[in-house]
């Protein structure tokens, strides 16, 4: 049935304005002012902005990780999502030696299949580019839609990469037009500092933090930037936390580089005092690269108004604080690492970005959304409110306050890193594709209908090259 959104103020990357929006077929057939159209559904959005639903360019759903597995699957995972206003995620396909790539994306296809709510591609990890990785990429590239490739510089004896997989995985990209993202930390220092720690009886959660200092991500980021400027590739480094990392991100796009910067709501919003709440609390906070002292915090959000950094993932890696957290007790690198913050992830950027005046709405629209379509592949089929674009819509009242707390979080996992936290605008209405998946703040969506997507390569390096203009015209 055709949907008309009617009175609700527009918002894209680029504009803000008053228009209705008709919906036909999963997609925007039209956009104006006073739209009439017999027969479809009306929906008023008086009083409330309509963005394009929100990518979530960073999650970990379903995935063994530390000994155990995610707390939130697909299904728990995309449902808490929609609730916040995110209609896209792309999450992290691992892989392992020993498989085919092609067994590994089925694995993930498994996983998620029947179960989605919402739209979803899948990033793949290189582990080690040998030659029978080299002969498959390809095919998966171009079979699977998969356009980026996760490498990990750190969790040294399980995911590590070398520095050579790093860069033959740049080249690789480079020949295929995907993007290369990383996890920036440099693991085999890492190990060294760890393992000092424990033998001196440094077992308490602030250790983890303690263990893993800014330079070391600053390092990686660097090396990291080197290596794409020998490759002539591109890169995206993934949750970006402190100065040292900013500084190497933009120090490579002062030179031209295509590289690329992610941040997240907990890198923006709480500190490394986190994890020395007591009676083992400071669990809860166990990120990688952890939470940074505060003052990076305004590092990060001047990052992203200028520019330096251009996403906001989520990093949803969600563990039961009982049960899975505690995995850690007395032994701070047994605390499986990552938080739930996917469902919060849309309105906590716009409450304390664009509320407190650090982000305009339009750049918020950008971060959340529009910026990780172009860079993965899904502009403009996602990202914007546009004729021919899919009506993945986000009706959102501005004024709307709540307070977030576990008791109350659509995620399957027994804590929030921001309890308590008040905070203002919410999302009453998400549609996918044209159909409600929350309505009126109640979930109405259906386990299965999220869409696998197939993705385009990255930003215009596309087989085959584009045409040569001349004075005689297209040669
Ligand atoms: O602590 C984190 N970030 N857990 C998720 C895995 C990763 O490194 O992104
Ligand atoms: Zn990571
Ligand atoms: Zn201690
Ligand atoms: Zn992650």
């Amino acid at each position: 049935m055709k949907k008309l959104i009617r009175n609700g103020t527009i918002v894209t990357a680029a504009d803000t304005y008053e228009a209705d929006i008709l919906i036909e077929h999963e997609k925007i057939s039209r956009i104006g002012k006073g739209l009439e159209e017999a027969g479809a559904e009306v929906i008023d959005a008086a009083g409330c902005y309509v963005f394009p639903g929100g990518i979530d360019p960073h999650t970990h759903l379903d995935m063994p990780f530390g000994g155990t597995v995610t707390a939130d699957d697909f299904a728990t995972g995309t449902m808490a999502a929609a609730y916040g206003g995110t209609t896209t995620i792309i999450d992290f396909c691992l892989t392992n030696k020993e498989q085919p790539l092609a067994a590994a994306v089925q694995t993930w296809h498994a996983k998620s299949r029947g179960k989605a709510v919402i739209d979803y591609g899948f990033h793949l990890m290189v582990s080690e580019l040998n030659d029978k990785v080299l002969a498959e990429l390809p095919s998966i590239m171009e079979e699977e839609g998969i356009t980026s490739l996760k490498v990990f510089m750190a969790y040294k004896n399980t995911f590590q990469a070398d520095d050579g997989t790093l860069y033959q995985t740049l080249c690789a990209a480079r020949e295929h037009g995907a993007l290369v993202m990383v996890h920036a930390e440099n693991g085999d220092v890492i190990d060294v500092l760890v393992g000092e720690a424990l033998a001196a009886g440094r077992t308490d959660p602030i250790h983890h933090a303690l263990t893993r200092p800014p330079e070391l991500e600053g390092e990686a980021t660097g090396r990291a930037a080197y290596l794409t400027e020998l490759a002539d590739s591109q890169l995206y480094v993934v949750h970006v936390t402190c100065a040292e990392a900013v500084g190497k991100i933009q120090e490579a796009r002062k030179k031209g580089l295509r590289v690329f910067g992610e941040t997240c709501p907990q890198y923006l919003l709480l500190d490394q005092t986190a994890l020395e709440k007591p009676d083992f609390e400071g669990a809860k906070y166990v990120w990688s690269p952890p939470l940074r002292e505060a003052w990076n915090q305004d590092v990060l959000w001047n990052a992203l108004s200028s520019g330096s950094l251009q996403t906001i993932g989520s990093d949803q890696c969600s563990f039961d604080f009982i049960g899975q957290k505690e995995l850690g007790r007395g032994d701070f690198s047994k605390i499986p690492n990552g938080g739930p913050t996917i469902e919060d992830r849309f309105s906590l950027l716009y409450s304390e970005g664009v509320c407190k005046g650090r982000i305009t709405l339009n750049q918020f629209v950008d971060m959340i959304s529009t910026a990780s379509a172009r860079l993965f592949g899904l502009f403009p089929r996602k990202g914007t409110i546009a004729v021919g674009s899919d009506a993945d819509l986000v009706i959102f009242d501005p004024y709307g306050e709540r307070v977030i707390s576990s008791q109350t979080h659509h995620m399957k996992v027994d804590y929030s890193a921001f309890e308590g936290m008040r905070i203002t605008g919410e999302p009453v209405s998400v549609l996918v594709r044209g159909e409600f998946v929350i309505r009126n703040k109640e979930f109405v969506g259906m386990p299965g209908s999220g869409q696998y997507l197939k993705r385009s390569r990255f930003g215009g390096l596309a087989k085959p090259p584009l045409p040569v203009v001349s004075k005689e015209g297209v040669l």
